[in-house]
């Protein structure tokens, strides 16, 4: 896949930004392109080997973080002060779930999912405004959610998470506007990542049979999402805030939103 071509190589220099999620699959990718386009990069995750080898291969800074622990989070905005003095960028793509009939979801499982994609960005969010956005009078956040357009059969609870996102979006967008933050959302379709490798393979079934109904008749790629965050996160969208991108091949127009509940009834 062609990247980069349309942007100059300093675009992001002098700039610092956060990927969150970043030692993996569309974090990693995120992560790629800053370095190429000349920012100071910190990766964080929950695992620190994972994460360190993850940093080494970039060539960037790293800290272990949870999203969901304010400890963490204080520590890593901490780190970012004493060792890069500033963050220009915030990028909350770490998330994760788990397929489910909504109905056999558990109360702890519903938990999990909404604590670690809603709770923890919103954590992120406010947390890195406070110690580096609102002082600066700058700062550009960008969540990465899901295709929730039509409801997410299959996957109730991180379909609600992310719609929360997209709703807190908006309200940060129209909120810290006053301090020169803008917030913005991407909504990718499946994107051949990583975070695919951890789903059962009846559910890769479902992800073969999307790919080949998506009217493109492909997954996404890494670069699909990273080439729309780097536009959504750099001076050329100065004027872009509140709203949300899908980089889908108009799969929330045209996919079919059942199938991933379909597949997992027929299995049970
Ligand atoms: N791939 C897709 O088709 C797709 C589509 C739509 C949306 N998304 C979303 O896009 C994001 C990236 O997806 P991906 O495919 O690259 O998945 P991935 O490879 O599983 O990446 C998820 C990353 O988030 C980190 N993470 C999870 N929980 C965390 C926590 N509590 N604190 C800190 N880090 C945490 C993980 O690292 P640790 O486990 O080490 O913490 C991992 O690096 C996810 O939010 C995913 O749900 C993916």
């Amino acid at each position: 896949m062609q990247t980069q071509t349309m942007y100059q190589k300093n675009l992001f220099e002098g700039k610092t930004a956060l990927v969150t999620g970043g030692r993996s699959g569309i974090g990693y990718g995120i992560a790629k392109q800053y370095l190429a386009l000349g920012a100071t990069v910190i990766i964080a995750s929950r695992k620190e080997e994972p994460l360190a080898a993850a940093a080494k291969e970039l060539g960037c800074d790293h800290k272990a973080c949870d999203i969901r622990k304010e400890e963490d989070i204080q520590a890593l905005a901490d780190y970012i002060k004493e060792t890069h003095g500033r963050l220009d960028i915030l990028i909350n793509n770490a998330g994760g779930q788990f397929p489910a009939p909504a109905e056999l979801i558990s109360f702890k499982g519903w938990a999990a999912v909404i604590n670690n994609n809603l709770n923890g960005t919103f954590y992120m969010s406010q947390q890195m405004a406070q110690r580096f956005f609102i002082p600066q009078k700058s700062g550009v956040i960008l969540n990465i959610i899901a295709n929730i357009y039509r409801g997410f059969p299959g996957m109730a609870h991180t379909g609600a998470a992310r719609a929360g996102v997209d709703n807190l979006t908006k309200t940060l967008a129209q909120e810290w506007a006053e301090y020169g933050i803008r917030v913005n959302a991407i909504a990718p379709g499946i994107i051949e990542s990583s975070g695919l490798d951890t789903y059962p393979d009846m559910i890769k079934q479902f992800f073969n049979d999307a790919r080949d109904a998506n009217l493109m008749k492909r997954f996404g790629a890494v670069e699909d999402v990273a080439n729309a965050v780097m536009f959504y996160t750099c001076p050329l969208s100065a004027y872009i805030s509140g709203t949300t991108l899908y980089v889908d091949g108009a799969e929330h127009l045209a996919g079919d939103g059942m199938g991933l509940r379909k597949i997992m009834r027929s299995f049970m």
